[in-house]
């Protein structure tokens, strides 16, 4: 293995150029317009798995897009390494924040990319993190070095909920067969501090909807008289969480798992800048859940958020109206042992029963995902700890995401396997905002650190 990072280094052009091509084809699940271009997406990842030495490589059709199966099998008796990744994108609205458009990578520096960063949606989230792994494989089998077997999972659902995944599960079960399941599409603390993911937050998405008196009303003539949506909606909002910022749900923290005293204290160490983060967002305090710190909040603690609110006049000018309706889209991020269908009912029940007479108040679920959490004493983290000590000179640190990857807990109820994520995003990268990015520097490592991840999980898990 020792040969990869000259690999990487007389390679690095071409992977790029690669991964650009990639990048250029705008695979955004959430907008019917662009289903020809998820479907040229997953050929070309079809096609880049194949040159990179999978004996096979399948566009497998779903009830939605389509899912990219690919394999090498070396022998049966070795372990099997399951890759999963998302190759759809994030919609990349609002256009004109971007400074370069985003379906047109290119590289530019940055503070902390001084040896550049590449700009475009999905730079990072999934299709760079995801492409790593392809190139890792290409080293691994090029240099006859590939130790144990290994399969792909590229979906192109995740930014929408990975609505089929289940379904492809199931129906692919005995193809999926696995020793471990191995991701990147995830963050690390910093460049020079590596962090292996060991748990993600669990969602419960839905929208509202409040709705008044049959039509618009002028405002001079019935205001103060008759409901308007926009202020109830408002009111019922403010009321789901408390003057500590806790969620005011009844049965909402029912399941929550506290973390012990000794945890908390070990999740203290984690490094962390308060000033920093205030300073690069720009706010002169931190908000949030009494009693929490802002790691813990952003981790480890469920939340309850407005996404997006809506409804009357928001034209140029004044419009003096009571709008019929108003609505309102919300995310719970869930820990475990939440289960968001529980949690989804919860909301709907106490939303309805909140609601004062006057408005029709209705709860429309979108769609979740469950928490996940794992521990740090199995074979899969040891070995992808070792991994990151050889690439990185340094042990890992294991750290909860706040972030979400719903299919996680359902590969594990599935599949029964471990999931390690090896991520190597930063928080700096904007993912799911403009001009997202991925550091060359971070993309490169990622390509070092994973056969190295291959040779240590067989070894060990001989
Ligand atoms: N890769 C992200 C999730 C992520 C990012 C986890 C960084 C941890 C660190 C994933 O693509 C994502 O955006 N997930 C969605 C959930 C989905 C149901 C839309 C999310 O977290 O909002
Ligand atoms: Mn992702
Ligand atoms: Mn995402």
């Amino acid at each position: 293995m020792d040969s990869i990072k000259d690999y990487v280094e007389n390679n690095k052009e071409r992977f790029l150029a690669e991964l650009k091509g990639l990048l250029k084809i705008p695979s955004i699940s959430a907008d019917p317009a662009y289903k020809n271009d998820m479907l040229k997406t997953a050929e070309v990842v079809k096609e880049n798995l194949l040159d990179a030495g999978c004996d096979l490589a399948e566009v497998c059709n779903t009830p939605g897009h389509p899912v990219v199966y690919a394999e090498k099998i070396i022998d049966k008796s070795l372990p099997t390494v399951l890759v999963y990744g998302h190759y759809d994108v994030q919609p990349p609205d609002p256009l004109d924040l971007w400074d370069s458009p985003p379906f047109e990578p290119v590289i530019k520096e940055t503070k902390i990319h001084p040896e550049g960063a590449i700009f475009a949606r999905g730079a990072c989230d999934d299709k760079g993190q995801m492409y790593m792994h392809v190139k890792a494989l290409e080293y691994m089998t090029k240099n006859d070095e590939l130790p144990c077997n290994v399969k792909f999972m590229i979906e192109g659902e995740e930014e929408v909920g990975s609505e089929h995944l289940e379904w492809f599960i199931k129906e692919y079960k005995d193809r999926l067969e696995n020793d471990v399941i191995l991701i990147s599409d995830t963050g690390m603390i910093a460049k020079d501090v590596p962090s292996i993911t060991t748990g993600l937050r669990g969602l419960s998405y839905l929208e509202v909807e409040v709705t008044g008196a049959n039509r618009d009303l002028h405002s001079g003539l019935y205001g103060g008289a008759v409901a308007n949506p926009l202020n109830v909606l408002s009111k019922m909002i403010a009321s789901l969480t408390d003057e500590n910022n806790h969620i005011t749900i009844p049965g909402f923290y029912d399941k929550v798992e506290n973390l012990s005293d000794e945890e908390r204290e070990k999740m203290a160490e984690a490094p962390f800048d308060l000033e920093e983060y205030k300073e690069k967002l720009d706010i002169d305090d931190v908000y949030g859940e009494k009693g929490y710190s802002t790691l813990e909040r952003g981790s480890i603690r469920p939340t309850l958020d407005v996404n997006g609110m809506w409804g009357g006049y928001i034209g140029e000018g004044a419009k003096t109206v009571l709008p019929s309706k108003a609505y309102a889209k919300i995310s719970m991020r869930l820990v475990p042992a939440q289960d968001w269908k529980e949690i989804t009912k919860l909301f709907k029940e106490h939303f309805e029963s909140i609601a004062p007479k006057g408005v029709r108040v209705e709860v429309k679920p979108h769609h979740g995902g469950y928490p996940y959490v794992t521990p740090i004493d199995t074979t899969g983290y040891q070995a992808a700890s070792k991994a990151y000590e050889k690439t990185f000179g340094k042990t890992p640190i294991p750290q909860r995401s706040g972030g979400s990857i719903p299919i996680v807990s359902l590969f594990e109820k599935e599949l029964k396997s471990k999931i390690i994520l090896m991520g190597f995003g930063l928080d700096t990268d904007a993912i799911h905002s403009p001009n997202e990015n991925f550091g060359v520097w971070n993309y490169l490592k990622g390509i070092e650190t994973i056969p190295w991840f291959y040779k240590y999980f067989t070894e060990m898990s001989k």
